[in-house]
């Protein structure tokens, strides 16, 4: 038989992958480059998986609690259950990071599905999975996005409406945003926020948006993802007295707000200059935005809502 040209898995996905950081799969730990799921878990063939993301910085988890909670909110809603308690998917987390060495890091629990028995396709009988790792910190806009901010476009994809699938639970059915990522770069734009059928903008690729309009905060309150970077925006804003109200956002008032930010675990708050082509306001980041943006980094280096990973000095 011949073999197929080029590199074997071995070298895509082995130990020259790309990437780097620790895992823990099937009770183990191992490098990341190194770990890998069976092909035919639900997972990976049906995107039947929820996961969650917490960061690290400076050697502290932020917010430990409430993201592993939101995971399990996840995981029940999917009707997964894992051998672990919340307490002990901690302890992995904090293991994971403390093999890496890493001091910021992005940190994925993951709940798959699993495979079922042969001869069966019933979800009730896949015995669900559980994974996790570390690895280095992921930002969604570079060093130069961040500091003149990002150009965004709102996309002609639709989001997937919550009556399909509940984007509370964070799942893997991301072409929608893949597809609108690519309408973004045609556009010239580095990324999309995604409308709804009725015009409101909800949520892009790993993050929610804020808008400032009228003098008031405003973040979509439907068909989007419950982000904990978003929740802590709120927090932060009521530290800062600005007002801020949690509804619809429809598309045209987003075109003429005085400032945009994006929210996220990876990156924390992200201003916007450009929508569709258009200055956003003065066309630099806002002074709003940049007041919660300093302040989410001011806490982050003041311990505030966070832990010290395991074995790091507190
Ligand atoms: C679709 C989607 N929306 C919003 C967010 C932001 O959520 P968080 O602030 O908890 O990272 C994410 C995070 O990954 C996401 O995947």
């Amino acid at each position: 038989m011949n073999q197929p040209s080029g590199a074997s898995i071995g070298t895509i996905y082995g130990a020259d992958a790309p990437v780097s950081g620790i895992a823990y799969v099937g009770g183990a730990y191992m490098p990341l480059a190194e770990a890998s799921i069976p092909m035919v878990d639900r997972g990976f063939v049906r995107s039947d998986a929820t996961y969650d993301v917490v960061h690290v910085w400076n050697g502290r988890f932020f917010r430990l609690d409430d993201y592993v909670e939101r995971f399990w909110r996840s995981m029940t809603a999917l009707r997964m259950e894992i051998p672990h308690s919340q307490d002990e998917v901690k302890a992995i987390l904090h293991q994971c990071v403390r093999r890496s060495g890493l001091k910021d890091a992005y940190v994925q629990m993951t709940c798959t599905r699993g495979i079922p028995p042969k001869g069966s396709r019933d979800p009730r009988a896949c015995a669900n999975q559980f994974t996790a790792f570390a690895q280095p910190f992921v930002w969604i806009a570079n060093e130069e996005q961040r500091r003149r901010g990002l150009h965004v476009t709102v996309s002609s994809v639709q989001r997937i409406p919550p009556q399909s699938i509940d984007p509370r639970i964070k799942n893997f059915h991301w072409l929608d945003m893949t597809m609108a990522l690519f309408e973004a770069y045609e556009r010239n734009a580095e990324v999309p926020v995604l409308p709804d059928a009725q015009g409101n903008v909800t949520e892009g690729p790993g993050f929610n948006i804020f808008a400032l309009s009228r003098g008031r905060l405003v973040t979509p309150d439907r068909g989007m993802f419950e982000g904990i970077t978003r929740r802590t925006v709120i927090e932060l804003a009521e530290d800062l007295q600005m007002p801020v109200e949690v509804r619809a956002l429809p598309a045209q008032e987003l075109a003429r707000a005085d400032e945009i930010f994006l929210t996220s675990t990876a990156g924390g708050i992200m201003p916007v200059t450009r929508l569709d082509g258009a200055a956003v306001g003065a066309g630099t980041p806002g002074r709003a935005t940049m007041a919660l943006h300093d302040l989410y980094w001011r806490r982050h280096d003041e311990g505030w809502k966070s832990t010290p990973v395991a074995g790091e000095a507190a």
